[in-house]
């Protein structure tokens, strides 16, 4: 058994992030400036899209783009509920109304048909995850947004690297929202990115995280002398320091490389846990890019003889780290109780609720770690 207890989601920090990191701090403006600049460029560039804006959080980003898409009070967005909340709360946040739909237990992404069954005259937008780094049916949801003349904002947190038939993800949408959160596949802390085709949108996204303001501090302390500025509308303080987006820099560089590491540990999970009683991630679909951001497994009681919960405390004694993407947001009491939302309402979701587990996938992970969780799942998977 392991000496050190195996932290899920650790991030990968070397030495050039550091460098990089001390650099902006040395520089004498640690504040929204020229490495939120470089970032949100490299980052367009990366991506393909016409423009990207940078902001502290995916959920940051997912707000913000729903207000510029121009939802509010009297709206409905269609969503999945296997998500992290903070998917469903920026909808709430807007005012609109968070309208779940069954999933597909094999993809673990929004089902279209039953997207499409949910559209009611109040549908304004639809907001898929890309789960797991698994890109969404993007040509169906395309298909249903023409036909019913909806927005398709994307949450693609964990889908940095993800690729659909029909373009890289960033580049298919009306607007894509992305994590740099500690456990994603390019960390700044906390961050998170938006990308559009549509000016108009990147400037009003620029001007309402930052209060609203006509020009951001950068512009107005440079060189050029001291401006005014206006507010324009009361916007937030969403804005990305430079010290987040130096950290950015360097985990963007390696964005590819670190996808192909954690390419190479799904792999030797997938053949190592073959034979076992447990549910494995489906394989990609053809013509796609899985951004393979969450390993996850459904453990099934009647299966494995041990339930979700169990499996996950024994894998902790053997010093696993383990994650549960996600508890159905359905199920969660504010949404039960704002919403009316029940068991029994999505039960696909609640069937992968109940069982999901995500074990340890990153670049950070040594060969010997790898052999340790393959080792360890193995021993619970059969213990039970
Ligand atoms: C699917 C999904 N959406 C949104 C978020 C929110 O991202 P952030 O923590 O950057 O606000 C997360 C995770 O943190 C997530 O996993």
């Amino acid at each position: 058994m392991r000496d050190k207890f195996l932290v899920f989601g650790s991030p990968q920090i070397l030495e050039e992030d550091i460098a990089e990191v001390v650099d902006t701090l040395r520089s004498g403006w640690i504040g929204t400036g020229p490495k939120v600049g470089a970032f949100e460029r490299a980052f367009r560039e990366y991506v393909g899209a016409e423009h990207a804006v940078a902001v502290n959080s995916c959920t940051a980003a997912l707000h913000l783009s729903l207000l510029v898409a121009g939802i509010g009070p009297g709206d409905e967005v269609i969503t999945t509920p296997m998500t992290f909340c903070a998917t469903a709360n920026a909808i709430v946040h807007t005012g609109a109304r968070p309208v779940f739909a069954d999933i597909d237990r094999r993809t673990l992404n929004l089902d279209p048909e039953r997207v499409e069954a949910a559209i009611t005259a109040r549908v304004r937008a639809l907001l898929p995850v890309h789960f797991a780094g698994r890109p969404c049916a993007m040509g169906r949801f395309q298909e249903i947004a023409r036909r019913h003349g909806l927005l398709l904002v994307e949450d693609a947190a964990h889908a940095i690297e993800g690729r659909t038939p029909q373009g890289k993800i960033g580049a298919v949408g009306d607007l894509t929202c992305f994590s740099f959160y500690v456990t994603k596949n390019v960390v700044t802390a906390e961050g998170g990115m938006i990308t559009t085709r549509r000016q108009d949108w990147a400037e009003q996204l620029k001007i309402r995280a930052l209060h609203g303001m006509s020009r951001d501090a950068w512009k107005r302390y440079s060189e050029s002398g001291y401006q005014h500025y206006q507010v324009e509308v009361p916007g937030f303080k969403y804005n990305m320091t430079d010290i987040q987006a130096a950290l950015g820099l360097g985990q963007l560089r390696r964005v590819e490389a670190n996808l192909r590491r954690r390419e190479e540990i799904w792999a030797r999970y997938d053949r190592a846990f073959q034979g076992l009683p447990l549910h494995l991630p489906a394989p990609p679909e053809p013509s796609t890019i899985h951004a393979r951001h969450l390993y996850t497994v459904l453990v099934d009681r009647e299966e494995v003889g041990l339930d979700r919960d169990e499996f996950a405390r024994r894998l902790h004694q053997l010093k696993i780290g383990t994650g549960v993407h996600y508890v159905a947001a359905h199920l969660q009491p504010y949404y039960q109780r704002a919403w009316n939302y029940r068991r029994g309402d999505f039960p696909e979701a609640e069937y992968v609720s109940d069982r999901t587990l995500s074990l340890p996938l990153g670049p950070k992970m040594s060969d010997q770690e790898v052999e340790d969780v393959v080792v360890a799942v193995q021993q619970v998977a059969r213990s039970g």
